[in-house]
């Protein structure tokens, strides 16, 4: 199958990316929930519940701060290995905010998301899931996208698969109708951004709540670039003020992509400039 863009999905991707990506893409690994409750002698589900306060409250803070997207960390495909009462909890818990969710994105223009595996998550959880995205799709002042069910190494082994089933079946086709499918970089990001269901931008920014300091199989190629940022404050407690430290610190970063500072400007616009194709099916 033919990796490059047909017209209308080149216009369609250009006017999607266009509107986006000149604005930031923060991701956020969400983490402190348990020890937030534990210090307070709750239990857990207690520590995820306000952590979906938290969620709502920086959505809105990433708003009002001009952010383009915003991904957040919410469930990993580790985090099945949690007790099944806890992920039963969870699981009613995203419900829940996507049900309350709707209205307020409406209003405030925000188009939402939800990136991982559908296949492991309840029926009704997808159903809400598939809604909220039908109904905010035309949103454009944020892309608020909430991974569930993630693993980022799984989507880059998916990826691959998905790549080698497209180089087989095109060199075992005596057509060129659909010309050759060429791995490279862009190729390839397009098969990941596909499993996603959307085109974004590379991370610019990520941040770990808690203190803790590691990436766990959070969007690994996508923040190849990324500048990383760590702070000690649970995410239940996170507010504007923490995302705004955070964009002042990122202000203060030297981005070169492995450049000198002069060329590196130019790389960065190149990247923003040149989206991944669309593979088509
Ligand atoms: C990590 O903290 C957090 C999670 C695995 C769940 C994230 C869920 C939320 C923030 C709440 C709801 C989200 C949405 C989108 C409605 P942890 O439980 O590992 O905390 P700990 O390391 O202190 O135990």
């Amino acid at each position: 199958m033919d990796s490059s863009p047909t017209g209308m999905e080149q216009g369609n991707l250009s006017q999607q990316i266009s509107e986006l990506d000149h604005r930031l893409h923060v991701a956020i690994i969400m983490d402190g929930n348990g020890r937030w409750a534990k210090k307070r002698g709750l239990p857990r589900i207690a520590g995820h519940r306000a952590g979906a306060h938290a969620v709502r409250r920086v959505t809105d803070a990433a708003r009002e701060l001009g952010i383009g997207t915003l991904t957040v960390f919410a469930f990993s495909s580790d985090n099945w290995q949690r007790p099944v009462m806890e992920v039963s909890a969870l699981m009613r818990l995203f419900h829940r905010y996507l049900r309350w969710e709707m209205g307020r994105c409406l209003k405030d223009g925000v188009r939402l998301s939800v990136i991982g595996r559908r296949d492991r998550l309840p029926q009704w959880l997808v159903k809400e899931i598939e809604h909220s995205e039908e109904v905010t799709r035309h949103e454009k002042r944020l892309h608020l996208r909430v991974a569930l069910d993630y693993s980022s190494r799984d989507s880059i082994v998916e990826a691959a698969r998905q790549a080698q089933r497209r180089m087989t079946s095109t060199s075992n086709s005596n057509s060129d109708a659909d010309g050759a499918f060429e791995l490279d970089r862009q190729s390839f990001q397009s098969l990941l951004s596909a499993l996603n269901r959307d085109q974004v931008k590379d991370v610019d920014l990520l941040i770990r709540t808690s203190g803790e300091l590691r990436l766990s199989d959070f969007m690994l190629w996508e923040c190849a670039y990324a500048e990383l940022y760590f702070t000690p404050v649970l995410w239940p407690d996170f507010k504007k003020e923490h995302l705004a430290e955070a964009l002042d610190e990122y202000s203060r970063r030297d981005r070169r992509y492995g450049a000198v500072k002069e060329t590196a400007l130019a790389a960065a616009e190149t990247q923003a400039a040149e989206p991944a194709g669309v593979v088509g099916d």
